[in-house]
């Protein structure tokens, strides 16, 4: 598997999940990690080429004492910033284990298998610091597992610490033209262009997700109880040609070459069961298409706020 084709994750191959009944619809699988990881490289990128050097968005000050990254995957934004923070704790929760063999650990990382949505008990029984005593909460792309985003707000705001920050980076599975009108609601009528992503929401809104938690971060945190909240918005256009600078070039090719397969085993995943196989794969085929065919662009949201 190279990072510009992503062989071995195209229809032939059969993900493995953390479990089959988990609102968390993505794979769990080396493949998973190899993407995550190539996604991290792009991201890092894209935020640079908007002057920010980092993942983290927040001004976190330099005594920052406990760090969570919530959904830490292959573990890499724990990396990042127990990398930034030597001198900090950062502690890693996710619902499957950090796989290893990809980067050494660093001895300032504890890693915890843990569902966020247990709340600080969990963390607790991990070995973790619990309610008040985090200086930074760090979720990224939670989307596609999130099941109840007002409580995982309300469990990151307990969590913190006063003065401590919240930072939540996610999707909108909508899509938007060039000039920002959403396009994906008017075209996803019956027989319509956009009808997969409508059909993939509605079956993914019955256990919880969120396909535009990206956009409604904000309105949560301020919810929660945030103040000092700040969004920024990146742009993953279908494909290179739009892009405004190289990065986005380059994340632009990743949604064609990894988001294809990607979409095509979240559909598989969410529809299996709720409709017969010859529909599944027209929803796969139809989703190709439009995301192949089309100028247009999903939008991905980073939105900070502190705990006052
Ligand atoms: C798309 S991956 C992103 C991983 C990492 N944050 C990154 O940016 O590369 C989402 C991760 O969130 C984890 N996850 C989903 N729901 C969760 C929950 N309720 N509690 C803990 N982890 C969760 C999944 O197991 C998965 O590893």
């Amino acid at each position: 598997m190279t990072m510009d084709s992503p062989q071995g994750i195209d229809g032939s191959y059969t993900p493995a999940y953390h479990d089959k009944v988990a609102a968390y619809v993505l794979p769990n699988d080396a493949p998973e990690h190899v993407r995550l990881e190539y996604q991290c490289r792009l991201l890092r990128d894209v935020y640079a080429s908007h002057g920010q050097q980092s993942e983290f968005h927040a001004p976190l000050p330099a005594s920052v004492n406990n760090l969570l990254d919530v959904g830490c995957g292959t573990g890499v934004c724990s990396d990042a910033a127990a990398a930034r923070f030597p001198q900090a704790h950062v502690y890693g929760v996710d619902l499957s284990p950090v796989p290893g063999g990809i980067r050494e650990k660093r001895p300032n990382i504890q890693y915890l298998v843990a569902d966020i949505l247990k709340g600080p008990d969990a963390l607790n029984a991990g070995g973790a610091p619990g309610i008040g005593e985090y200086d930074f909460v760090f979720s990224r792309l939670l989307a596609l597992g999130m099941s109840d985003w007002r409580s995982y707000l309300k469990i990151g705001h307990d969590l913190l610490r006063t003065g401590g920050w919240m930072e939540v980076h996610d999707f909108n599975f909508i899509v938007l033209d060039a000039s920002g009108k959403v396009i994906s609601d008017e075209s996803s009528a019956p027989g319509e262009e956009f009808e997969w992503l409508r059909l993939l929401r509605i079956e993914a809104s019955k256990t919880g997700l969120d396909f535009e938690s990206g956009f409604n971060a904000q309105s949560l945190m301020r919810n929660a109880g945030f103040v000092a909240i700040q969004t920024w918005r990146y742009d993953w256009w279908f494909g290179p040609k739009h892009a405004s600078n190289p990065a986005e070039e380059k994340l632009g090719q990743y949604v064609l070459t990894w988001m294809l397969p990607f979409f095509h085993h979240v559909i598989n995943r969410v529809m299996t069961g709720k409709m017969s196989e010859g529909e599944i794969s027209e929803v796969q085929r139809k989703c190709k298409e439009s995301l192949r065919q089309r100028e247009a662009r999903f939008v991905y949201a980073v939105s900070v706020g502190r705990k006052a």
